[in-house]
């Protein structure tokens, strides 16, 4: 019998393959009109088995039938299970967020304003270190005294959120910003470091490993500008510390008195900041240069808890962790736990990523840079990274003071906390002029007598 015969078990078949995605009431025509189809092929049948004809080939359509209604069955039975675990996953995601928001709810509702009435007496008696910080909108309207820096804390806390940038927070930016200012540090020399701010000029803020830190210089400039009487390179580090609090991390001590290079012939030289695609001895050669021990190395990683990368800054893309914006050890366990597969992005960066198989368009993909994975292959690392992955306030309390380390690279103080390096007692370090507003582009060149700037 022809295959397209009404009656041949084979096209009921073919129609089978087709149920998927149809609506319940053709579904229920289409079934009905198979079910007469069989009927009439088992009358066939029993006709020929009557008349003693019954060949093989006349029952091997209802054969074909089975293992096409086994076929249709199985796909759709994996398509719904996988949809299934995709929403599992989203409601374990939504718990832990809405957990996150009733233990922020619960710091809110205990806020009694006549303690705080009552800090403000206290406010000139204590350290910034212990001012408690809130989320104002935007730039309170009063100006500050030189000094005081707790109204400094409070608008870098106003410049934070960010709707339309990256993941809706400035935070992580800050945070870089705050390292790579530190970053350039050689303890040998002497030279770099967080004094300076380099970063104004572009020999230190033109750097390719500093690409994308103009947003972060740029998000400040109306901090600077309200409080014109601090310098870029305290102003910049404490942008860091800020952020690392408010975005859910430790409290990092910090203490004031950097000042800014006023031409570009202090800037340290290019090459002293990490390469992302090298691996375990490139980390100790840059970190020990700075006076960081394995330890401490695989404390200040933990900054990828915060933020992504971005092809167009460091050709490596994506975040580290589901939330950007909220510091955690999750950088850690997702190290560990996930397995990281080597990938090349379409510019040829080879970086790792976890392939998820339940993710859905749109999604980003989670990502390691070859040396945070190298942070789980060596093993002096390694015994880091799993303390840090099992004990979250172990890694906070070693990200505090290694952040609070890191920031005061280059800076020699007295007894009492003043800054007595040379240049600062001799004057040749002051805080700089306010910058230009104009995001992009040098303000002045060589020839017309100043340093090139670098992009905002
Ligand atoms: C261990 C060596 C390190 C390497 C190789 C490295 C490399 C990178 C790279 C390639 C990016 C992406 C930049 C972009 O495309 O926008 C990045 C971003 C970032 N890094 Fe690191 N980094 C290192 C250490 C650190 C340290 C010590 C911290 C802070 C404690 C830190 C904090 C961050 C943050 C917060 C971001 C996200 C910035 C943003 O979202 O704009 N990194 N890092």
């Amino acid at each position: 019998m022809p295959a397209t015969d009404p009656r041949t078990p084979g096209s009921c078949a073919m129609r089978l393959r087709n149920l998927v995605g149809l609506s319940s009431t053709s579904k229920t025509a289409l079934l009905r009109s198979i079910a007469d189809d069989i009927r009439a092929a088992f009358i066939s049948i029993s006709k020929q088995l009557s008349r003693g004809t019954l060949r093989t080939k006349h029952t091997e359509p209802i054969h074909d039938l089975i293992a096409s209604i086994k076929s249709t069955e199985s796909p759709e039975y994996q398509r719904m299970q996988q949809g299934l675990e995709r929403y599992r996953q989203r409601e374990r995601r939504w718990r832990v967020e809405r957990k996150w928001m009733r233990r922020k709810v619960k710091g809110l509702t205990s806020f009694q304003p006549e303690r705080v009435e009552k800090f403000h007496l206290l406010r000139p008696f204590l350290t910034h270190k212990l001012y408690p910080t809130y989320t104002p909108d935007k730039l309170s309207a009063e100006m500050s005294t030189p000094g005081d820096y707790d109204a400094v804390r409070r608008d870098i806390v106003a410049q934070l959120k960010k709707p339309g940038y990256d993941d809706g927070s400035a935070g992580p930016v800050f945070v870089r910003l705050a390292w790579h200012s530190a970053g350039t540090y050689d303890a040998e020399s002497d030279t770099g470091g967080s004094n300076g701010a380099g970063m104004r000029y572009e020999a230190e803020g033109g750097d390719p490993a500093n690409a994308g830190l103009q947003h972060g210089r740029a998000f400040l400039e109306p901090v600077k500008e309200k409080h014109p009487w601090i310098t870029y390179a305290d102003l910049w580090t404490l942008a860091g510390v800020v952020a690392v609090k408010e975005l859910g991390g430790p409290e990092v001590e910090w203490k004031p008195g950097r000042t800014d290079l006023v031409d570009d012939s202090k800037v340290p030289p290019r090459g002293r900041l990490p390469d992302g695609a090298q691996g375990a001895d490139h980390l100790r050669f840059i970190f020990n240069r700075m006076g960081f021990n394995d330890q401490e190395i695989v404390a200040l990683a933990g900054g990828h808890n915060l933020g992504r990368c971005h092809m167009d800054r460091s050709g490596f893309h994506g975040p580290w962790v589901n939330n950007p914006t909220r510091f955690s050890n999750q950088f850690y366990k997702l190290l560990l736990k996930l397995e990281w597969t080597p990938k090349t992005l379409e510019n040829g960066v080879k970086q790792f990523v976890y392939v998820d198989p339940d993710a859905e368009e749109g999604d980003d993909q989670l990502m390691m840079l070859p040396t945070d994975v190298a942070l789980t292959t060596d093993p002096k690392f390694r015994y880091w990274v799993e303390k840090y992955a099992e004990d979250k306030d172990l890694f906070f309390d070693h990200f505090a003071k290694v952040f609070a380390k890191l920031v005061e690279l280059g800076i020699q103080r007295d007894s009492k906390g003043a800054v007595v390096n040379t240049d600062n007692v001799k004057g040749g370090y002051i805080s700089a002029p306010k910058k230009s507003n104009t995001p992009t582009g040098l303000s002045k060149g060589p020839s017309g007598g100043g340093c090139p700037r670098a992009r905002l």
